[in-house]
């Protein structure tokens, strides 16, 4: 197969012609090539990656958006195209050969229409998730994805990772809750389809394609997403127990007891829970003795007055009784509510600021993530001695983050040069589960290799002639998700 990126890809962007063009397209408003107005978006967000872009450009329409592709397939320039710049796995970021442009569609943040009856919300790319949530509550609706980047990821990065977050439960990701479409393609045609189809048999699903594509196969210009109706009463409770067995025991035993009503189990071990009170200021810890493990639980109600918060509190005590909790607290008020959220969405920053971590974004089959955990996390820590493992998150979705923390006063180059090994071995193990290496931050620049090391021929050929078949001159995002086709040795 030929190679996916052509050699002239990187050629023209030296061009001054090139970027008078471009500017042209878009505007003043819409181009810069100015070092320190791009420098905020050629780092990743966990400072990891550091990239070059001839250009940085922010198209204000589709329009714009198809004319510039059309300029960049004329002349084999590569695109990456960014949104909130929240990416976990460099996927966002350019290479630092500077041969590309950085296309932001953070201008395109106008939300077209918002329809209560029909519970659909037309979105431009570019709209932050947290301002999707504000405008579905002023209508008594709610887009019921969430997660701890809220304030700055876009639905365009959104769609283009199949993001995951705290709500899949019951609501599932970003893929069930996408009705429509329309993107750029690599050519510069627009693909138009918001149209809220139930049913639709022509073929191929180019929407689904596009879902999860890490902007490979073209760029979203705008979602009509699904809405629900806001809920009526929420109960957020903290619980505390010894294991994640436990707390799985705990979600079958609660999804019994209130069918319909538990939106979020997330695992949250103790390591996280300290790092989260030593490093993000005013938070505190709900439940006054120490737990190894604990778990944050949302239940909600369509109606109020309710018997939620009754019947959740009737639960947690019979889970006491019967040992399967240790202690539980439920919060007795919206600001309470938000202060658990904040400890559960704050992780990532605490870890953050807590050292180097390799980090892992793992799923098994749900009922076995208990035991993958508890037997693969002192696995890894005999094997790299000095490491200490956090898992964290969404435990009722069979996904957790599966991070190993540096030793204490490891060198500066630790992740550079143990972390390869370290997730090859976690990997191996999730891969001999039958699991997956990416459960909901996508494949990016950081698991690219380890993608193509554990994917079976069948999966990495049918993800190379996708990607060729729909940008056959390799300009969209090259370098992630899709790993290059070997070259064939010479005989
Ligand atoms: P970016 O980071 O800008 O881009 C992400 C990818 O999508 C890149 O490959 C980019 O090229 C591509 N892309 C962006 N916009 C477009 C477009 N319009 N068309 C085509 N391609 C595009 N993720 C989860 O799934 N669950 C979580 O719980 C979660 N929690 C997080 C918590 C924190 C604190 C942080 C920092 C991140 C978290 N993430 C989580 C990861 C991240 O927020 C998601 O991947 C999110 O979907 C990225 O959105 P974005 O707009 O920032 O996209
Ligand atoms: C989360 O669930 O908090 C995230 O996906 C972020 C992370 O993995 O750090
Ligand atoms: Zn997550």
């Amino acid at each position: 197969m030929a190679s996916l990126i052509s050699a002239a890809v990187h050629m023209a962007t030296s061009s001054r012609l090139f970027l008078e063009q471009l500017a042209a397209l878009v505007g003043p408003r819409g181009f810069t090539t100015d070092a320190d107005a791009m420098a905020p978006w050629l780092t990743d967000w966990r400072g990891r990656y550091h990239g070059a872009a001839a250009a940085l450009v922010s198209p204000a329409n589709t329009e714009e958006v198809a004319a510039v592709v059309r300029l960049c397939a004329d002349h084999n320039v590569a695109i990456v195209p960014q949104g909130g710049n929240t990416s976990m796995v460099g996927g966002a970021t350019p290479s630092p050969d500077g041969g590309a442009i950085l296309l932001s569609l953070r201008r395109m943040n106008r939300i077209r229409s918002l329809l209560p009856d029909s519970n659909l919300a037309v979105c431009e790319a570019g709209v932050i998730l947290a301002n999707l949530h504000d405008a579905a509550a002023e209508k008594g609706r709610r887009f019921p994805l969430t997660l701890g980047a809220k304030g700055s990821a876009t639905i365009g990065g959104l769609v283009s990772t199949n993001a995951g977050g705290t709500q899949v439960l019951r609501f599932g990701t970003m893929r069930g809750l996408v009705a429509g479409i329309e993107a750029v393609l690599p050519d510069g045609s627009i693909h138009s389809a918001l149209a809220p189809l139930k049913k639709d048999n022509r073929g191929y699903d180019l929407k689904s394609l596009l879902i999860g594509a890490e902007g490979t196969l073209g760029i979203v210009t705008a979602a009509t997403l699904t809405l629900v109706p806001a809920f009526a009463e929420r109960r957020v409770a903290w619980v505390g127990l010894n294991d994640p067995e436990a707390a799985l025991t705990l979600l079958r035993r609660l999804e019994a007891a209130l069918p319909d009503a538990v939106e979020s189990l997330e695992l949250i071990p103790a390591h996280a829970l300290d790092l989260v009170l030593a490093h993000i200021p005013g938070t505190r810890a709900p439940l006054d003795a120490p737990h190894p493990w604990h778990v944050l639980i949302e239940a909600t109600a369509p109606e109020s007055p309710s018997t939620l918060g009754d019947r959740l509190t009737a639960e947690l005590e019979s889970a006491i009784e019967a040992d399967i909790v240790k202690d539980a607290t439920i919060a007795a008020s919206l600001a309470q509510d938000d202060a658990f959220w904040r400890i559960r969405d704050s992780i990532s920053e605490a870890e953050r600021a807590g050292g180097v971590a390799a980090k892992h974004d793992i799923s098994v089959p749900v009922s076995y993530m208990p035991r993958f955990m508890m037997e693969t996390a002192p696995a890894v820590e005999r094997a790299f001695a000095g490491t200490g493992v956090i898992a964290f998150g969404h435990l009722g979705d069979g996904n957790v983050h599966f991070n190993v923390m540096a030793p204490a006063g490891a060198p500066p180059d630790w992740l550079a040069s143990e972390a390869p090994a370290i997730s090859a071995f976690v990997h191996d193990a999730v891969t001999a589960a039958g699991g997956s290496i990416s459960a909901e931050h996508g494949i990016g620049q950081m698991k690219i290799d380890e993608l193509e090391r554990l994917s079976s021929p069948a999966r990495l050929n049918a993800l190379r002639a996708i990607k060729t078949a729909l940008d056959p001159k390799g300009i969209m995002n090259p370098g992630k998700l899709v790993p290059l086709a070997k070259k064939p040795r010479p005989s």
